[in-house]
């Protein structure tokens, strides 16, 4: 049995296995302890029975105007809990956050290009590439910039493609 709740602090001391993963950034202290604070609603943990930590994602809500959007800083389910839709849940519910009580118009995220099955997955779940940002990851790998459109972006004009790649200090948000 799978369980979801949001994520708090003592989830920090014991969440290490899963960011062993190489694709999966781990971050100080001060940045999970922000996003816990500011974007509580953002912020999940998915347990297996024995309370194993299965996998969580990490978000947040950010910009102006039409560029209001949620974004997913993290996601990530451990090797043995893969291939379950348990990550599909997790986008599911940080898109529905964004979209019913947030009213964004758009989730979006950054992927290394190299990392085939995210990026497989995030096509499954209707995202698409809007931008390369080239050098995004420690000034070597890109990075994809990828979008969905939420229903109040009722014209779908958060994910028409950018034409050219851009550099990281084009990013609005990061
Ligand atoms: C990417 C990741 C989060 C996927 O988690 P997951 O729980 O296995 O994904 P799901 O089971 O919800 O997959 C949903 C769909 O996405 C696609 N998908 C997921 N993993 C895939 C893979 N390795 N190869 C191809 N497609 C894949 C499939 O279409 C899948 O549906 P299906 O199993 O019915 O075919 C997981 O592999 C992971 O933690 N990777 C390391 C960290 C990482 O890369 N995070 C993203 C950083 S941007």
């Amino acid at each position: 049995m799978t369980t979801i709740r949001r994520f708090c602090c003592d989830d920090l001391l014991r969440f290490s296995s899963v960011n062993l993963d190489h694709l999966t950034e781990t971050f100080n202290m001060s940045f999970y302890m922000t996003y816990l604070a500011r974007w509580p609603d953002y912020f999940h943990v998915a347990e297996a029975p024995g309370n194993r930590v299965m996998g969580y994602i990490m978000g947040k809500v950010e910009g102006q105007g039409e560029s209001w959007h949620g974004h997913v800083t993290a996601v990530t389910v451990a090797p043995e809990f893969r291939r379950q839709q348990l990550a599909k849940k997790l986008m599911n519910l940080l898109e529905d956050i964004s979209d019913k009580i947030d009213k964004a118009y758009f989730v979006d995220l950054f992927v290394r290009a190299s990392n085939t099955p995210a990026i497989k997955m995030y096509e499954k779940l209707d995202y698409v590439i809007y931008r390369r940002v080239l050098r995004y990851y420690s000034g070597e790998e890109d990075g994809l910039d990828m979008r969905k459109a939420l229903s109040r972006d009722v014209e779908k004009k958060s994910i028409i493609p950018l034409k050219r790649p851009v550099t990281p200090d084009e990013l609005e948000y990061d």
